[in-house]
């Protein structure tokens, strides 16, 4: 993989100037999916009969580095990996290894979000890349309703991919999107499970990104709701420990562990937004609920890719939104987004 762009820009003089936006936001984070595919068919996410992109639409794999590459050089100091699920795409433990080797080196973090169906096969390399913590996707532990919410049979393996990586000294949060009538009156048994084995947890509203099979707000549960029903069980401490993240954290007295929920449509949190997110065909998302874009993959397949790379970011700071535009009256309506989670990453 070429190491061509490490070098390029590597004296503190003519470093270009920080990513920050017409609101005054660092960013410093960056979301890069590195496939829109996925094992998984999770309902609220996607169709049945998802359409993927044709695989020349996709950045290579040393576009993809090209570009992590140049975001470092803006300032980009963490790098989460998506997709889809990142580790169905074939090379992706090179790029980790790659991006691995930029930690301390411009890079503070390199984690991944991933459903965890492939995690026992990678958690060891994962590790031993420099990979610290991992998201993983767990909206349910009953067998039957994680089939019937994910379309597949895997609860098993990804029980599995989670062991493996508290084995391989990874650190473990999960994320569950709360689904009215569905994993509803599991929380409490789940959030219970995952204090016990050790991992935080996370709870999600469900945002309307992409059509989907059925009307995904039928199943909107605001974790208001969710948290006043908690506090009946247990006592909740709301926590000033923070990740850069959505997330807003509480201490569970009961359970010794961290819950964080993530409010994008009753909580807004926009305020305070250190990220962007590039798809895997290179379109940058300045907001993972606006429409404003940025061609990337133009800027470094021209003629001057570093030039161009440089003012497509600052294109993409201009253009940043103050917050995103999900509403909660959103139910029967159009989704706020044509394109779906797993083209962003989330
Ligand atoms: P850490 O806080 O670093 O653990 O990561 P995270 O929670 O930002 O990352 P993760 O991939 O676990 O994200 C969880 C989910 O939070 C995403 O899939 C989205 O559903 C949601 N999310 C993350 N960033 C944003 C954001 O900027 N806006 C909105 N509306 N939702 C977000
Ligand atoms: N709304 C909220 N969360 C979603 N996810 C996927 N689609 C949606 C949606 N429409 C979640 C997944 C995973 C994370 C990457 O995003 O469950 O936890
Ligand atoms: Fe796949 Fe994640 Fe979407 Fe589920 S939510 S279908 S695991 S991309």
């Amino acid at each position: 993989m070429s190491e061509m762009r490490q070098t390029a820009k590597s004296s503190a003089t003519d470093r270009p100037a920080p990513l920050v936006d017409a609101f005054a936001r660092h960013i410093t984070y960056l979301r890069l999916s590195v496939t829109d595919r996925c094992d998984l068919r999770c309902t609220y996410c996607m169709p049945e009969k998802m359409q993927f992109l044709p695989r020349n639409e996709v950045l290579t794999l040393d576009e993809l580095h090209h570009l992590a590459l140049g975001f470092i050089d803006r300032g980009i100091r963490r790098i989460r990996l998506t997709g889809g699920e990142p580790l169905v795409r074939r090379d992706m433990m090179d790029l980790v290894r790659a991006l691995g080797r930029r930690l301390g080196e411009g890079l503070d973090e390199l984690t991944l979000t991933t459903n965890g169906t492939q995690l026992a096969e990678h958690a060891s390399a994962l590790a031993d890349a420099g990979v610290e913590r991992v998201n993983v996707s767990l909206d349910t532990i009953d067998p039957a309703l994680f089939k019937r919410l994910t379309r597949r049979d895997r609860l098993e393996q990804v029980l599995a991919g989670i062991a493996a990586a508290r084995a391989a000294g990874l650190k473990v949060k999960l994320n569950t999107v709360a689904l009215k009538g569905l994993n509803e009156i599991e929380l409490p048994d789940l959030i219970g499970w995952a204090h016990g084995e050790g991992h935080e947890i996370t709870l999600i509203e469900v945002m309307p990104l992409g059509e989907v099979d059925g009307d995904r707000m039928d199943h909107y549960l605001p974790l208001s709701a969710v948290r006043d029903r908690l506090e009946a069980r247990w006592t909740l401490r709301s926590s000033s420990y923070r990740t850069g993240g959505p997330a807003r954290y509480f201490d569970v007295e009961e359970t010794g562990g961290r819950l964080g929920l993530i409010t994008p449509l009753t909580q807004n949190f926009c305020e305070g937004c250190n990220r962007i997110r590039v798809t895997t065909t290179g379109q940058l998302y300045p907001c993972l609920g606006g429409g404003e874009q940025v061609d990337l993959r133009a800027a470094i397949r021209s003629a001057d890719p570093e030039g161009a790379l440089d003012d497509a970011l600052d294109q993409a700071m201009r253009i940043k939104p103050a917050r995103h535009a999900f509403r909660i009256d959103a139910h029967g309506q159009r989704p706020a987004q044509p394109r779906h989670m797993s083209m962003t990453g989330g």
